[in-house]
């Protein structure tokens, strides 16, 4: 009996994709290793597979040889593909008879717009289900040997978006909690959103990092501090994709792997 096999008959078998249903999937942050069977079984069965920009080339090509695949993202700068669009496409494929796998980077109910299809699909009477994964702001901590809670340190993790969308947000109140700030897409608004966050009384010597392309070949960290983490970043030329993490849950990384401390 093979490992998948096993598998199956312990769950009592493996997840069957009906023609005409989606499965909102989760691919991970990068590494295949980080899939889940269930996204796993959806590449296997889907007769199209429709996916985001973060989904890592190694995970797409583990989709079944028939499989067509339908890059829906943001590539090169150019515009996005319209939102609604996409959700109109996830709609048309299923009604046409197709098993669609919806492939988002991470988690797709994590700033994935993954809800926002959901809902069109609901309204739709298009019948789906949803399949978690490993959203990067875990998984990079993770990667990097930064324990996203320990005890003593910490009680509770922030995760929050950086991008300009929202430039009125207000950062004060994350800033008092004291609790870690894990940040997405914050790359291009670093400098502002560190100043923010310190103008509310997080000292600038909190430890921080940035995990770029975390569980990919191209992964790399660089440990500061919140007052010199966005000079530092830019310094040494870090780039989306990339997780941002401040507070002192960042100093286990030198008691970890030895090395690079704040
Ligand atoms: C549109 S959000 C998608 C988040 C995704 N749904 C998740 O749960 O991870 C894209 C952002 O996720 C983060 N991200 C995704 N994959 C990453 C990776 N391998 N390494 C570091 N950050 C990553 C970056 O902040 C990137 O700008």
């Amino acid at each position: 009996m093979t490992a998948w096999d096993a598998l199956a008959t312990r769950r009592s078998g493996v997840p069957v994709f009906a023609p005409g249903h989606v499965w909102l999937a989760g691919a991970g942050p990068g590494d295949p290793g980080l899939l889940t069977l269930d996204a796993l079984a959806g590449l296997a069965q889907a007769d199209v597979v429709v996916h985001d920009a973060l989904v890592d080339r190694r995970v797409l090509a583990l989709a079944g040889a028939g499989a067509r695949l339908e890059f829906a993202g943001k590539r090169g700068g150019k515009p996005s593909i319209d939102q609604a669009d996409i959700s109109e496409r996830l709609v048309a494929l299923a009604r046409g008879g197709e098993r669609v796998l919806r492939l988002k980077g991470g988690d797709p109910f994590v700033f994935g717009r993954g809800g926002e299809e959901a809902m069109v699909l609901a309204a739709a009477g298009v019948p789906f289900r949803v399949i978690p994964g490993i959203t990067a702001g875990l998984a990079a901590l993770a990667a990097a040997a930064i324990p996203a809670t320990l005890r003593g340190v910490n009680r509770a993790v922030i995760f929050a978006a950086g991008h300009g969308a929202d430039e009125d947000f207000d950062w004060a109140p994350l800033a008092r909690t004291g609790q870690p700030i894990v940040l997405y897409m914050v790359m291009h608004n670093l400098e502002r959103i560190a100043a923010a966050l310190m103008t509310a009384g997080l000292p600038g010597a909190t430890p921080a990092a940035v995990i770029a392309a975390a569980t990919t070949p191209q992964q790399r960290v660089l440990v500061s501090t919140l007052a010199e983490l966005p000079a530092a970043a830019c310094e040494h030329n870090f780039e989306p994709p990339a997780i941002v993490v401040i507070g002192d849950i960042v100093k286990m990384r030198g008691e970890l792997i030895g090395g690079d401390k704040p």
